[in-house]
């Protein structure tokens, strides 16, 4: 047949059709449904916004009370997955367990196997979107030696998995109020980002014919990658490195050099700015007069000036992406760096959610299949292991 398009990392191929979000990155334009996300940001919860992925509709009151109910009923894992999660290395690194814990599902649901049964689709979404900030926690509480801490109903969907991250015994945990306002913007500004790595890795999946819990558990893994949701932790381990102000420019210097990248800058489709860094950027204010200044900040403060300016950076058009300052948010609410992902993880299930819905429910997918440009060998004849060398 014809050759193939030759188009590694697919910059100028559309695999789906979808109606859940819209993205201009020459405009820096990011809509949920046609919403644009910073009014979203600015009114909205992440629940609804989930809901708002999923059915594309904001839900009225009464449909968004219902929709929260049902969610916070289902927070609660099996405790065969409280020991999967006890059953890691003290030092495994918290992903791998949400990753585990996620697939495991598959296993203790079985009608999520029922692709084609819309209640059980519905149904098996709910659970997860219940059940991932509780995974996520305890792989979190894990990490730290710390026993688990159980869903709390009184508490909302952020609240909630505050306090099952950092509940002691000797005393309630109740967060304060611009936190937990701050991580629910940051939940709604991570909720979906149309075709990125691990969404595209999540419809992969299912094109196969797979569930929703064993195709998220694929998206995690995409996620847990240093390219795309571990920037937000590289770039703590930049700003660590770096360490002082007076450093910054050797290391623009070497960034230039292609000794290094800068970790929470570029993006495959933002070339002008990333609008969710404007908006995380003010949620950082927010947070720092709850947990005062990270002297961090300074330094990413300078790095974002000198490479603003630079030529470098202007002509190949890079500038902060969302992971720039959202890791800043969480060190300064005292998440060790392995959360970070974990903690894009949480919010970007309603996304995975909503697109592998699409992708089941769209009559043109077909299995995901791309083609090959073959550049190796062809027709050589076989020669026996004592007639080598
Ligand atoms: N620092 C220095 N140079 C860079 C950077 C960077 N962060 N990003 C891109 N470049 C250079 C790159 O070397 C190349 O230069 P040249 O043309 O001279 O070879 C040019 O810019 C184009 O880069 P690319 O790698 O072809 O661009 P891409 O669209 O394939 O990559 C990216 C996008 C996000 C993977 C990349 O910009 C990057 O690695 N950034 C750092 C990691 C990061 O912050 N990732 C988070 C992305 S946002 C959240 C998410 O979606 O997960």
């Amino acid at each position: 047949g014809p050759l193939a398009t030759y188009d590694p990392g697919f910059m100028n191929t559309a695999s789906c059709r979808s109606a859940i979000t819209y993205i201009d990155g020459d405009a820096g334009i990011l809509e949920y449904r046609g919403y644009p996300v910073d009014q979203l940001a600015a009114g909205a919860s992440h629940l609804e916004v989930a809901y708002l992925l999923l059915y594309g509709e904001l839900p009225t009151p009464d449909q968004l009370a219902s929709w929260e109910k049902q969610i916070n009923t289902h927070r609660l894992v099996h405790e065969n997955v409280r020991e999967l999660i006890d059953a890691f290395r003290y030092d495994a690194h918290p992903m791998a367990k949400l990753m585990a814990g996620v697939a495991s599902m598959q296993t203790f649901y079985p009608s999520s196997r029922r692709i084609d049964d819309p209640e059980a689709r519905e149904m098996n979404i709910i659970r997860l979107l219940g059940k991932i900030p509780t995974m996520a926690a305890w792989a979190y509480r894990h990490s730290i030696g710390r026993h688990f801490v159980y869903p709390n109903d009184e508490l909302g969907y952020v609240d909630n998995f505050l306090a099952m991250l950092f509940q002691s015994q000797q005393r309630v945990y109740r967060a304060d109020p611009r936190v937990s306002r701050a991580l629910e913007v940051l939940f709604i500004l991570h909720a979906d980002h149309e075709q990125n790595c691990s969404t595209n890795a999540v419809r992969s999946v299912a094109s196969a014919g797979n569930d929703l819990f064993t195709s998220v558990g694929a998206g995690i893994g995409a996620l847990f990658g240093p390219l795309h949701g571990g920037a937000n932790e590289a770039v703590l381990g930049m700003l660590r490195e770096i360490g002082t102000i007076d450093r910054v420019p050797d290391f623009i210097a070497g960034v230039k050099e292609g000794r290094a990248r800068l970790m929470g800058f570029g993006h495959r489709v933002y070339k002008n700015y990333d609008p969710r860094a404007k908006i995380i950027k003010r949620s950082c204010d927010d947070v720092f007069e709850v947990t005062g200044v990270n002297p961090l900040l300074s330094i990413a403060l300078e790095l974002e000036k000198i490479a603003l300016e630079d030529e470098y950076f202007v002509s190949r058009r890079l500038y902060p992406n969302v992971d720039f300052y959202s890791g800043l948010i969480y060190e300064a609410l005292r998440f060790p760096p392995e959360m970070f992902t974990v903690l894009f993880a949480v919010p970007r299930t309603a996304g995975w959610c909503a697109q592998w819905l699409e992708n089941m429910t769209d009559p043109d997918q077909k299995i995901m299949r791309p083609k090959q440009i073959y550049t190796g060998y062809r027709e050589r004849t076989f020669v026996p292991q004592d007639q080598r060398g």
